[in-house]
């Protein structure tokens, strides 16, 4: 009985003692968990209003899906490294700025024509080129486009054999790096070219076709032949339902 009384004394003494151990190490824990709730609420915090870096969006096919045309050696030099370097120096140049965060033809616009902010434009103005590039290709592309391009096409240029010629001229004589272009200005559509970054769209006009002529787009493939390259993309790759697409009204 006695021993009983000593063990359930005992006991509740050893209870009450665990008892005060626990509200001893809950309120030595206490702080230091509440400091883990707030660091981690604000890096969760942190995280969710971080401004997104640009990236470089996915090739709308294979990298060897335009061979025997473009070998996927040549997209893994021109979109792996080419692109990702122009998007990874965006980066370094905007992280901080007010263009942290915006879209990539805001920082175009806002750029262009600022010779303090030329390294800005031309990374912007060459991922938003390679961007359009990527999309005029497709497997299986060239022929002939449809509809009111094919109208808009034979109307501007005589004919669509014609607007080859044009084009593949103009992609030929760009003197250095550059894109050849079929854009939409006004009612009518027109072939430019432009050097190095520049771009339709920080002049006002609507891309709808594109051809890279720096010399890292097909020297690989083509070497010095560069008419070789511009003929296979009028024949094998044009996308022109993307082409097509970006018509305004
Ligand atoms: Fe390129």
């Amino acid at each position: 009985m006695y021993s009983n009384e000593q063990e359930n004394h005992q006991g509740k003494t050893s209870g009450r003692g665990w008892n005060i151990v626990k509200i001893c190490l809950l309120m030595t824990a206490l702080p230091a968990f509440l400091a883990l709730v707030l660091v981690n609420g604000a890096a969760q915090t942190s995280t969710s209003t971080a401004v997104p870096a640009f990236r470089i969006p996915a090739l709308p096919y294979p990298q060897n899906a335009l061979e025997p045309y473009i070998s996927a050696r040549t997209m893994s030099f021109h979109y792996g490294k080419h692109h990702q370097a122009y998007v990874d120096n965006l980066n370094r140049l905007t992280a901080g700025t007010a263009w942290a965060g915006q879209t990539i033809e805001k920082v175009i616009m806002e750029s262009t024509g600022k010779p303090d902010e030329a390294g800005v434009f031309n990374n912007a103005a060459q991922v938003w080129n390679h961007n359009f590039f990527w999309q005029s290709m497709k497997p299986g592309g060239g022929g002939k486009p449809t509809g009111r391009l094919l109208e808009g096409i034979e109307k501007s240029f005589g004919s669509f054999d014609e607007f080859k010629t044009a084009f593949k001229a103009a992609a030929v004589s760009q003197f250095g790096s550059g894109w050849a272009w079929l854009i939409q200005e006004g009612g009518t559509l027109k072939i430019i070219k432009t050097s190095n970054a520049d771009t339709p769209l920080a002049h006002g006009q609507t891309a709808l076709l594109t051809c890279d002529v720096w010399e890292h787009a097909y020297y690989l493939d083509y070497q010095n032949r560069r008419p070789d390259f511009v003929q296979a993309f009028l024949d094998h790759l044009v996308n022109w339902e993307f082409a097509a697409s970006q018509m305004k009204p």
